[in-house]
C-alpha cells in the first residue's frame, strides 16, 4: 500500500505554475528522496502533502485517507505524521520542554521517557536543561528531529533536514532518520540538494525540475542509468543553474 499518494496536484503564486500535475506515490515504509535544483518547487510539495496549504486541484491520501484542507478535519490525521521544515525554530524554553511539546498539545502524560528517548537518538541528552534558542544551526536541526519524532509519526516528511550542516551533524542525523524509520516502519519523504546523501540512505529517488517529476526510481537507477537526459545532467553536476 503507499503510505503517500497525490494525484494530479498544482499550484501556481500569481501567474507562475509552480506545480504542474504532480502525481506522487510512496509505498509504505520507503525512505523516498526527491532532488531537484531550487526554486523548482519541493517545498510546495511537501507543504501541500502536509496539508500546511492547499493546492490549487488534485488530491492527496496519506495512509489511506484523502485530505480535506480544512484544518479541524485534517488534525487526526496530521497528527500521526511530522515535518520537518528547512527552516527550524525553537521555542523559548529548554530543550527538553521544546521536544516535549507535540506530546502536550496531544494530551500525552507521562511522557517523559519518551522524551529522553527522542534526545538519545540525535546525542541531546547533556544539552536537555539548555534554552532551545542557545542550540548551535547542527543542535537545533537535531532537536527539531527529536520534536518531529518524539511521537512516533508513521510518516516523516523531511525538507533539507542536514542543510548548512557539518559532517558530524550529517551524518548523526542520516543515522537518526534510518534507524527511525527501521525501528518504527515509518514512511520517510526528504527532500535534498545533497546528493550524496539522498545515495547513502534513500531506497527511491524522483527527480523534480520546473513544477514536474522528471523521473522516479530506485535510488541506483537514478544515478547509474536515469531514463531521462536532463535527470542524467542533474545527477552528473552538469546542470547549471
Ligand atoms: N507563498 C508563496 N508566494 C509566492 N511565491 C512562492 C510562494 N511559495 C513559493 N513560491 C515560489 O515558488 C517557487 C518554488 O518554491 P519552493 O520553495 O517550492 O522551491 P524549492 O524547490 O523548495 O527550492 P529550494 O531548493 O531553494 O528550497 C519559488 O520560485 C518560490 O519563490
Ligand atoms: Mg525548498
Amino acid at each position: 500500500m503507499s503510505a503517500i499518494k497525490a494525484r494530479g496536484i498544482s499550484k501556481s503564486f500569481g501567474n507562475r505554475c509552480v506545480l504542474k500535475a504532480i502525481d506522487l506515490e510512496v509505498e509504505e515504509g520507503d525512505l523516498f528522496a526527491i532532488i531537484g535544483p531550487s526554486g523548482a518547487g519541493k517545498t510546495t510539495l511537501l507543504r501541500i502533502l502536509c496539508s500546511l496549504q492547499p493546492p490549487d486541484s488534485g488530491t492527496v491520501t496519506i495512509l489511506g485517507k484523502q485530505m480535506s484542507y480544512r484544518e479541524a478535519e485534517d488534525l487526526p490525521l496530521r497528527r500521526r505524521m511530522s515535518f520537518i521544515s528547512q527552516k527550524p525554530i525553537a521555542f523559548r524554553e529548554t530543550v527538553r520542554e521544546n521536544v516535549a511539546y507535540p506530546l502536550r498539545v496531544r494530551g500525552i502524560e507521562n511522557g517523559n521517557e519518551m522524551v529522553y528517548h527522542a534526545l538519545q537518538h540525535v546525542g541531546l541528552l547533556d544539552l536537555a536543561d539548555n534554552l532551545g534558542v542557545t542550540l548551535s544551526g547542527g543542535e537545533l536541526q537535531r532537536m527539531a528531529f527529536a520534536r518531529a519524532t518524539v511521537y512516533n509519526p508513521e510518516v516523516l516528511i523531511l525538507d533539507e533536514f542536514t542543510a548548512h550542516l557539518d559532517p558530524y551533524n550529517i551524518k548523526m542525523l542520516e543515522d537518526a532518520v534510518v534507524s527511525y524509520r527501521k525501528e518504527k516502519g515509518a514512511t520517510v519523504l526528504t527532500v535534498t540538494h545533497n546528493l550524496f546523501q539522498a545515495k547513502r540512505i534513500a531506497s527511491t529517488t524522483a527527480f523534480m525540475l520546473d513544477g514536474v517529476i522528471v523521473e522516479q526510481n530506485e535510488t541506483a537507477r537514478i544515478f547509474n542509468s536515469p531514463a531521462d537526459e536532463r535527470t542524467g545532467s542533474f545527477v552528473r553536476g552538469e546542470m547549471i543553474f
